[in-house]
């Protein structure tokens, strides 16, 4: 039984290492991971990805490092506006901070005793000063002094680190151009990183699973628009409000995907991007490309599309009072404000099915993937419903749906209300497809 899970899930991970190979993972670890020895499991994770193919880019904080040594330095903790004002004594524990961290990581990315899974493996860490600051000079009368903020990414330089197969472990800290080192925050240089290298992944590690609903249920997947709701309901655990916004901004500025994921729960980091469900919370760009529930005003765009399909006996007739009365089962797939194509789910809950109809893409937008867009929405909505099939009658399209999963089927497998007004002259073919 173990043997056949461990199949199952070994060839479900496979599309993604095919899929992650040579693309660039940013993964942001805060301080107190490193503190407490949560990032020990994390690490060989990180081992396994990078012998994956992927590009891996550590960002680590010293939040709590820097606490502990302020205290035992007895030097005060200055902060405004929530960021730490960096003195020159507080700078140096800084410093002293990042040299304990970076060694301490370094250390345990270098593990390979024979009975770990990091046996075998030659992972080798690249550090360097990839990063230019710049003062974050003095806010509200307040001189920040050493405090910074990201200047400029040597994304080349990193990118070639990556090339040699290395990670690339990079610290909270930035050099300017008068030889000066700045503290920087972990949170805002993993987004610039991510963010200049073009990475695939920003991964933030958070205290809980990730974002949840105001009764604790996780959230697995959310657009940025969804996320910037979510904050605005302020109801989020403190870590996820405060990585969320840079997990937003990373995805409006060109990174597919970011991802909050738990720092504790052993093996996290491959769940969430192994797995089909994940364990974690993925923020996705917003799509420029959306699949909506049709409204009247559409109707117009529907009959546009539709009428010269109906002309070719492709479709079969529909009138627009017709489409009126129906309009709530149809949905529109619309792009950059115009729709490009349209379907109907019609349910029959006491058969346990729905039938996929008036499906339409414009001819100049075909063999982009929308059909299979729209396809996928008429699927989820039935799914939702707990229906477990769908059928769709054709004339001219059975490769299409064969292709996707569907199977010819006999009439006789049609709801009984939709029999009775099967069109014997059309002759459509039935396809069925278990959900
Ligand atoms: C069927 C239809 C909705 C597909 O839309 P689409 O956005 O082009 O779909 P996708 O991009 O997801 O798929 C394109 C693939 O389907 C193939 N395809 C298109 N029409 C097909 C058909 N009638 N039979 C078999 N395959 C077809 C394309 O050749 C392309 O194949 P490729 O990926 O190997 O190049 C679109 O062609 C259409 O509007 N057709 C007219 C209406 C119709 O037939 N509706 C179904 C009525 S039941």
């Amino acid at each position: 039984m173990l043997t056949r899970e461990f199949v199952l899930s070994f060839r479900e991970a496979a599309p993604y290492i095919h899929a992650y190979r040579g693309k660039t993972f940013v993964l942001a670890v805060s301080g107190e991971t490193l503190q407490d020895g949560g990032f020990a499991s994390m690490a060989q994770d990180i081992n396994l990805l990078v012998s994956l193919g992927v590009r891996v880019v550590l960002v680590h904080g010293i939040r709590p490092q820097i606490e502990s040594l302020l205290k035992r330095h007895g030097i005060a903790r200055l902060f405004h506006r929530d960021r730490r004002v960096t003195d020159a004594a507080t700078m140096d524990v800084v410093k002293q901070a990042i040299g304990v961290a970076r060694l301490d990581v370094e250390a345990q990315l270098s593990m390979g005793m024979p009975n770990s899974p990091m046996h075998g493996s030659q992972l080798r860490v690249a550090g360097g000063n990839f990063i230019t600051a710049q003062p974050l000079g003095v806010l509200d009368g307040v001189d920040m002094q050493y405090t910074g903020q990201v200047r400029r990414i040597d994304a080349d330089a990193i990118r070639r680190r990556l090339d040699a197969g290395e990670l690339a472990l990079v610290s909270p800290v930035g050099y300017s151009l008068t030889g000066e080192a700045f503290n920087l925050t972990m949170e805002e240089l993993a987004t610039h990183v991510a963010i200049s290298l073009k990475a695939e992944k920003l991964i933030f590690a958070v205290e809980g699973r990730g974002a949840v609903e105001q009764d604790g249920q996780l959230i697995s997947t959310l657009t940025s628009q969804q996320a910037e709701a979510l904050l605005d309901a302020g109801s989020l655990p403190e870590d996820v409000a405060a990585y969320l916004p840079y997990c937003i901004r990373a995805t409006r500025e060109g990174i597919p995907r970011a991802h909050l994921i738990s720092r504790y729960e052993d093996g996290a980091l491959l769940v969430e991007h192994f797995t089909r469900g994940g364990n974690g919370t993925m923020i996705a760009r917003d799509p420029l490309v959306r699949v909506r529930n049709a409204s009247i005003e559409d109707i117009g765009d529907i009959i546009a599309l539709i009428r010269p399909l109906e002309d070719q006996g492709i479709l079969v007739k529909r009138s627009r009072e017709h489409l009126e009365m129906d309009i709530g089962q149809y949905a529109v797939l619309e792009h950059d404000g115009k729709i490009y194509g349209c379907v109907a789910m019609h349910a029959f809950p006491d058969a346990d099915t729905a039938e996929l109809a008036c499906l339409a893409v414009a001819p100049t937008k075909r063999d982009g993937g929308f059909g299979e867009m729209l396809l996928q929405h008429v699927e989820y909505q039935a799914r939702t419903q707990g229906l477990h099939s769908l059928f769709v009658l054709t004339t001219q399209t059975a490769h299409w749906f064969v292709e996707r999963g569907f199977a010819e089927a006999d009439k006789s497998r049609l709801p009984l209300s939709r029999q009775q007004f099967y069109n014997y002259q059309r002759r459509s073919k039935v396809f069925v497809k278990s959900l």
